[in-house]
């Protein structure tokens, strides 16, 4: 798969240089550009989908991309639940992707 992200000096809307920044999603270091999104960082390597549902394990990734829809949910440094499409990413930070167990009513068993 190719890279989707546009080099700096192509961007007609921003054409400003950037530092490159190194973040890890579940152990992979990650390349990507200063004030990008996790999930921009992410979707800039080619990577699509980064959790997966409690129900049937199907992928998700950015579904809306201004933080309504919370499917682009990952962990951040150990915080859970963080959504990519609003955290900017930092470098050297930890994403993990994330699937949550379907919760469980107060009394049944797991
Ligand atoms: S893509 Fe909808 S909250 Fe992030």
């Amino acid at each position: 798969m190719t890279s989707r992200r546009l080099s700096a000096e192509n961007d007609p809307i921003r054409p400003d240089t950037t530092s490159p920044i190194a973040i890890t999603m579940d152990g992979a270091v990650v390349e990507g550009l200063e004030g990008q999104s996790i999930a921009g960082v992410l979707m800039g390597t080619g990577m699509l989908a980064w959790r997966f549902t409690s129900s049937a394990n199907r992928p998700r990734g950015v579904f809306c991309g201004i933080g309504v829809c919370f499917d682009c949910l990952v962990t951040v440094n150990g915080q859970p639940d963080v959504r990519a499409c609003q955290r900017r990413a930092v470098a050297g930070d930890t994403v993990l992707s994330q699937h949550d167990e379907l919760p469980v009513p107060p009394g049944e068993p797991r």
